[in-house]
């Protein structure tokens, strides 16, 4: 087993602990599960439309789930058929008044585009979340939701449990996102969705486009135009939303464990099949074949909409470099574990201009210079980067503890550097992974086997 679990008492607390050791090359096909972004807005807008739609490839992890259950509370019905799912939708304007609290687990996603949703509807919703949620800001969500005419009763510092109430008829709103944000975006856009009028979204930095395209796959007319580098996009409300079938990619945040892990562990070859690689997601990709990464892109084709293609990565000796900050929406997700790359380059690499790292499950650049420090990496943090210093292919000495803090990422991040170190990495928890990546340790095994 490359995970070894092990239960250690803390104080009076129990912990479960695994070791995630080094098990030879990974090699063979794998498939990650689907895109969470994307199944978060499979069910949103199949939950708007009128009429039955049919998923296929929906990622069935906790943060997904809450989003369905969320849904199912305020109306819609959402099944499983064999390996699909079928919404049967209420339409826009028509969510009912949720009975309860709404509980987002972990979710970031599911919380700020709901919200987006219930601020245009008549109804009133309490959203929680677990400790983790409970620290992240809602209220960059909040101020454009406000002036459109939700109210709010937030926890102090704009964080859950929330109390909203929606308005209907909302009030359309042009609002520039201060940060780089697609669930800001899509939580406007879907509140404009019911709202009468014009609603639009100037983004000065592009961020993952999964609403405006999928919209567009429900027939609703999403403008997008560009001008002086801003994306400017507009819905006009109130829209309807026309049932359809999807197709749910691969989703590239996953893959990139698996990309990396072959990366570093001498004698790799594997094949990730069917990875989404729409250009506002791909940016780790880029960027590790800056550092050397041999990736080979096999039959590249469209599923629902997205691009996508069968990756191919062997291991390859990577060198560190400065990585532009400008990439950073479209990888936003993956420094985690590009940080784990860079640990094992030759070479020196620099980031920057990651701030929004700090506000994401968890404050990832802490958590993640503190665990690779752990590890027996060379890591130097700053306000709005790491600088880490490669081993130079040397496999890390490993060690841990390492502390996940409720994030899954961190987690799986982890999980990967264990794969190339010589003691193995240990990691307090790894029932986060299950918020996105149910079958993680699965696909570790199968591809070391
Ligand atoms: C997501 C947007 C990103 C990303 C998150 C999923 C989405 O968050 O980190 O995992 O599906 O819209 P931000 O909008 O906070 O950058």
């Amino acid at each position: 087993m490359c995970a070894v679990k092990a239960r250690r008492s803390y104080g009076y607390a129990f912990v479960t602990l695994h070791r995630f050791t080094s098990k030879g090359p990974l090699t063979g096909r794998i498939r990650v599960p689907g895109d969470k972004s994307i199944s978060h807005r499979a069910l949103m807008f199949g939950a708007l439309a009128v009429g039955r739609s049919r998923i296929s490839g929906l990622l069935e992890g906790e943060d997904v789930l809450a989003t369905a259950a969320a849904l199912r509370a305020m109306g819609a019905s959402i099944e499983k058929d064999g390996d699909d799912w079928i919404v049967d939708g209420v339409g826009v304007g028509t969510l009912l008044q949720p009975d309860g609290a709404l509980d987002m687990g972990n979710s970031g996603t599911s919380t700020r585009l709901l919200m987006g949703l219930v601020a245009s509807h008549g109804i009133t919703a309490t959203f929680t979340g677990d400790a983790s949620l409970s620290k992240r800001p809602m209220g960059r969500v909040i101020d454009p939701l406000s002036t459109m005419g939700a109210s709010f009763s937030p926890s102090p510092g704009g964080t859950l449990p929330l109390v909203m109430e929606g308005m209907q008829p909302a009030v359309p709103i042009s609002y520039r996102l201060p940060v780089a944000s697609a669930q800001v975006k899509s939580a406007v856009l879907l509140a404009g969705l019911n709202t009468p009028g014009t609603t639009t979204v100037i983004e000065p930095v592009p961020t993952r486009d999964h609403t405006e395209r999928m919209l567009r796959g429900f027939g609703v007319e999403v403008q997008v135009e560009e001008k002086d580098g801003e994306r400017i996009i507009k819905v006009t409300g109130p829209c309807d939303l026309t049932p359809c079938d999807i197709t749910v990619p691969g989703d590239p945040s996953s893959a990139a464990f698996f990309a990396v892990a072959a990366s570093i562990v001498p004698g790799s070859d594997i094949v990730i099949e069917n990875v989404g690689l729409n250009p506002t997601r791909d940016g780790i990709y880029r960027v590790l074949e800056q550092m050397g990464a041999d990736i080979q892109y096999i039959d590249r084709r469209e599923v629902g909409g997205e691009p996508v293609a069968d990756l191919r990565v062997r291991h390859a000796q990577h060198k560190g470099i400065e990585v532009d900050p400008e990439i950073a929406p479209s990888m936003i997700d993956e420094f985690p574990v590009l940080f784990v790359a860079a640990a094992m380059a030759e070479g020196t690499t620099v980031t920057s201009g990651l701030e929004e790292l700090r506000v994401k499950e968890s404050d990832r650049l802490s958590a993640m210079a503190a665990a690779l420090k752990l590890a027996g990496a060379a890591v130097e943090e700053r306000d709005d980067g790491l600088v880490i210093q490669g081993s130079g292919g040397k496999p890390l000495a490993g060690g841990g503890p390492v502390t996940t803090h409720l994030d899954h990422r961190i987690a799986m991040s982890m999980a990967v550097a264990g794969l190339a170190s010589a003691e193995g990495v240990e990691i307090d928890s790894t029932e986060p992974i299950a918020t996105s990546f149910p079958n993680f340790m699965d696909l570790i095994e199968e591809a070391s086997a």
